[in-house]
């Protein structure tokens, strides 16, 4: 089952608007010759028989132009990660930094996650779910394009095990306190900070915290825990 969503995800507005056009031709190289090495089959129905090893499973959700996810796959080499994303230039830049570090414990879906959560997630499969700086859709009209949603939630808190994590992260304020709203109202879901966390040591600084910090934002992570 890959393209409907399951009612747990319901279908709707989607996170993100497609940029067509933007690709370089060392993009386009690095997608049409690298990318298969590391891209999850369509076809599977569960993410874990992505690696040739049982291991904890990662996602990293939206992870930009991949620069989080390579530092973190390498810090973290007894653990598997999926990063899911729609930004074509932003898979090619992973795809390269992925072949010249040599991680072989990532795998890449670049698809939109909540198409992937809901078909190819079975529950209680993720050991941690990570979403750095989503983007913040500002304008008010635009709240229901945010992807930290109540299903949103709802679904990861199934699919994580007992114990799993659930890791946001947003410089925009008004976001951070939507993020907590919405967690809060998911009994699964236990906040270990008050509300906020420190950033934890496997998070490094991300491109678009950078954006922000460069701005004068504030930086909010919130860590959930699966409690059963
Ligand atoms: C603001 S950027 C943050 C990138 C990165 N995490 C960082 O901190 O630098 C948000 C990213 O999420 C991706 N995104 C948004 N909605 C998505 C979805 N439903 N599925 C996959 N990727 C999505 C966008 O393409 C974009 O690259």
């Amino acid at each position: 089952m890959t393209g409907e969503a399951r009612p747990d995800f319901p279908r709707r507005v989607r996170s993100f608007v497609r940029r067509p056009g933007r690709l370089t031709s060392a993009q386009q190289r690095a997608l049409d010759e690298r990318l298969p090495r590391y891209a999850v089959d369509v076809d599977l129905t569960d993410l874990r028989a992505a690696f040739d090893r049982p291991a904890p499973l990662v996602v990293e959700i939206g992870f930009g132009n991949g620069e989080a996810l390579a530092w973190m796959a390498a810090r973290e080499p007894e653990k598997n990660f999926v990063g899911i994303e729609v930004h074509e230039p932003g898979v090619g830049r992973l795809v390269r930094q992925l072949d010249d570090q040599g991680l072989g414990n990532v795998r890449i879906a670049m698809r939109d996650a909540v198409e992937v959560l809901s078909g190819q997630v079975p529950s209680a499969s993720l050991a941690q779910v990570r979403v750095y700086f989503p983007d913040p859709w500002p304008k008010k009209r635009h709240h229901k394009r945010r992807i930290v949603q109540p299903a949103f939630v709802e679904g990861i808190a199934e699919r994580l095990e007992p114990g799993g994590i659930l890791h946001l992260a947003t410089d925009w304020a008004p976001y951070a306190q939507w993020m907590v709203e919405v967690a809060e109202g998911c009994e699964r879901l236990e906040n270990l900070g008050d509300p906020w966390s420190e950033r934890p040591a496997w998070r490094p600084q991300t491109h678009f915290e950078r954006r922000g910090l460069g701005r004068g934002h504030e930086i909010f992570d919130l860590v959930y825990r699966r409690g059963c």
